[in-house]
C-alpha cells in the first residue's frame, strides 16, 4: 500500500521503491511502532477524535499484528516503504475504516522520531547491562590481582612499579564514565516526547500531549513541533558514547595483544577466545581483541555518517534523515557484539605473574624511588635525580640492576645511601607505599573495586 494514493496516477518505479524503502532496517522498530500506535489511538479516544469502538478495534488489531509478527505468522513484506506503512496497511487490511483513522493528527515524521527513541531506549539498556557485566569482571580480576607487582608504562618504556589490578581498574574507570554517558544521553532522549508534532506544525486536533508522552515514558512532550521531528541528536550522542566506549575497548585489546605476545607472555587467553594460523601450528592469535580495536573504526565511521547527514539538511523533515537508522543501529549492534565477545576472554585470561613480576624487576623502574630515598635524607629532588641517573648508568655498564647493586658502589656516587635503600626500592614495598587517593597500593585496589562492585549491585 501506498499513502499517498490520491496526488499520483501511477504506481513507483520497482527499483526506485527498493531505493525509496527502509523496510529492511526499520522493521526492527515494529514493537515500539505498534506501542506508539496503541497509546496514540487512545489518547485519540480519550479526547474524543475517534470513537470508543474504533479504539478497541484499532487496539485489537494491533495486538493481533504484534503476536503474529512475533510468532512468525506474519511476515513483513519486504515491498513495503516502511515499517509504519506496513503495519497501518495491515491493519486496515484487517479493521477496514477504523485503521485507515489510526493516523488522525499524525505524521510518520513524528512517528518515526518517537520509534526511533524508543527503539534506541532499550538498546541503550542493553549496553548499559553489557558494560556492567564488564566491570563485575574487571574488579574480580583486579581483586584478585591487587598484589601482582609489573611495570607501569609511558611511551611503552618501564616506568614505575604498579600491580596488574590497579592497571585493570583504570579501564574500569573508563567504563564507568561510559556508562554515565550512555544513562545520561538516554534521559535527554527520554525528555521529550516528539508524538504530536505532526509533520512539522502539529496539529489543529484537541490532542493530548502530556497524556501520550507519561504513557510512552517520557518526562513530558517536545516544545517545539519543528524541532520535534527534525531533531536527532540523541542519535548523534548515543553514537558519540558507543564510539568512546570503542576507544576504550580498543585501547584495552591493543594491550592485550602486546600482554600475549611472545615479547611480554603476561598473560595467555584461554583457547576458546583465540584462533590458530591455517598455516603455522605454533600459532595462537588474539582475533577477538584484533577484531574489536578493528570495529572501532565502524562505529566512529557511524558517528561521522550521523554528523554528515544530519549537518546540512533544512527543517523540518527531509529524507536524508533515513539513514539515521543504519548508521545508530550498526553502531549499537557492532558495540553490543564487542562487549560481548570481550568480556568473557578477560575473564578468562590466564595471568603470569611470574612474568609481570619479572619484567618489573628490569628497567630501573624504582629509580624514582631511589631518589626519593635521598629527597628523604634531606636532598634536593633535582639532586637526588641526577645522582640516580649516574647510578643507572652505572648499573647498565655493570649489567646489574639497582637491587644488586653493591651498597659501595652507591656510597661512592653520594654518602647519604646506607643499607635502608634496599628496603627502599623493593618492588612490593614500592607499590605499597604508594598509598595516595588514585595511587596502585593493593590495598587501594581492593578498597576501590569493592567500591565500584557495591555501586553496581
Ligand atoms: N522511513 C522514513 C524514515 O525513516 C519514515 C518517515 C517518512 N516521512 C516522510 N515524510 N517521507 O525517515
Amino acid at each position: 500500500m501506498k499513502l499517498w494514493t490520491g496526488r499520483f496516477s501511477k504506481e513507483i518505479d520497482k527499483k526506485t521503491n527498493d531505493f525509496n524503502s527502509s523496510i529492511s532496517f526499520d522493521q526492527r522498530m515494529y514493537k515500539e511502532d505498534i506501542t506508539g500506535s496503541m497509546v496514540h489511538a487512545t489518547m485519540l479516544a480519550a479526547q474524543g477524535i475517534i470513537s470508543k469502538k474504533d479504539e478497541e478495534q484499532i487496539l485489537k488489531g494491533l495486538k493481533g499484528i504484534l503476536e503474529e509478527i512475533e510468532n512468525g505468522k506474519l511476515v513483513i513484506d519486504p515491498e513495503a516503504e516502511d515499517i509504519h506503512t506496513f503495519i497501518e496497511g495491515e491493519l486496515t487490511k484487517r479493521i477496514g475504516d477504523a485503521g485507515k483513522r489510526l493516523h488522525t493528527s499524525r505524521s510518520r515524521n513524528d512517528q518515526v522520531a518517537l520509534d526511533l527513541r524508543l527503539t534506541l531506549a532499550h538498546e541503550v539498556n542493553a549496553v548499559v547491562t553489557q558494560l556492567e557485566e564488564l566491570l563485575v569482571v574487571l574488579c574480580k580480576q583486579a581483586k584478585k590481582y591487587s598484589d601482582v607487582v609489573m611495570p607501569g608504562y609511558t611511551h611503552l618504556q618501564r616506568a614505575q612499579p604498579i600491580v596488574f589490578g590497579h592497571h585493570l581498574l583504570a579501564y574500569a574507570e573508563m567504563f564507568l564514565r561510559d556508562l554515565s554517558r550512555l544513562k545520561d544521553a538516554k534521559s535527554r532522549m527520554m525528555n521529550a516526547c516528539p508524538l504530536g508534532s505532526g509533520a512539522l506544525a502539529g496539529t489543529t486536533y484537541d490532542i493530548d500531549r502530556n497524556m501520550t508522552a507519561k504513557t510512552l515514558g517520557f518526562d513530558g512532550p517536545s516544545q517545539n513541533s519543528i524541532d520535534g521531528v527534525s531533531d536527532r541528536d540523541f542519535c548523534i550522542e548515543i553514537s558519540s558514547a558507543l564510539s568512546i566506549i570503542m576507544v576504550h575497548l580498543s585501547r584495552f585489546s591493543e594491550e592485550i595483544i602486546l600482554w600475549c605476545s611472545y615479547e611480554f607472555q603476561f598473560i595467555e587467553l584461554d583457547d576458546a577466545f583465540s584462533t590458530g594460523s591455517s598455516i603455522m601450528p605454533q600459532k595462537k592469535n588474539p582475533d577477538i581483541a584484533e577484531l574489536v580495536r578493528g570495529k572501532s573504526g565502524r562505529v566512529f565511521g557511524d558517528l561521522m555518517t550521523l554528523l554528515t547527514v544530519m549537518k546540512g539538511i533544512p527543517l523540518a523533515y527531509n529524507k536524508d534523515m533515513q539513514e539515521d537508522k543504519e548508521a545508530i543501529f550498526d553502531a549499537v549492534d557492532t558495540a553490543k557484539m564487542c562487549l560481548t565477545a570481550f568480556t568473557p576472554m578477560l575473564d578468562t585470561m590466564k595471568v603470569k605473574t611470574e612474568n609481570m613480576r619479572k619484567a618489573a624487576a628490569g628497567g630501573f623502574i624504582n629509580a624514582t624511588d631511589c631518589a626519593d630515598f635521598l629527597v628523604n635524607k634531606g636532598l634536593p629532588f633535582r639532586d637526588a635525580y641526577k645522582v640516580t641517573g649516574e647510578l643507572v648508568a652505572l648499573c647498565i655498564e655493570k649489567n646489574l640492576t639497582l637491587e644488586t647493586l653493591p651498597l659501595e658502589e652507591y656510597k661512592a656516587v653520594c654518602d647519604l645511601f646506607d643499607e635502608d635503600l634496599y628496603t627502599a626500592i623493593n618492588l612490593e614495598k614500592c607499590v605499597n607505599d604508594r598509598t595516595c587517593i588514585g595511587g596502585p597500593a593493593p590495598q587501594n585496589v581492593i578498597n576501590r573495586a569493592t567500591e565500584i562492585e557495591n555501586d553496581l549491585s
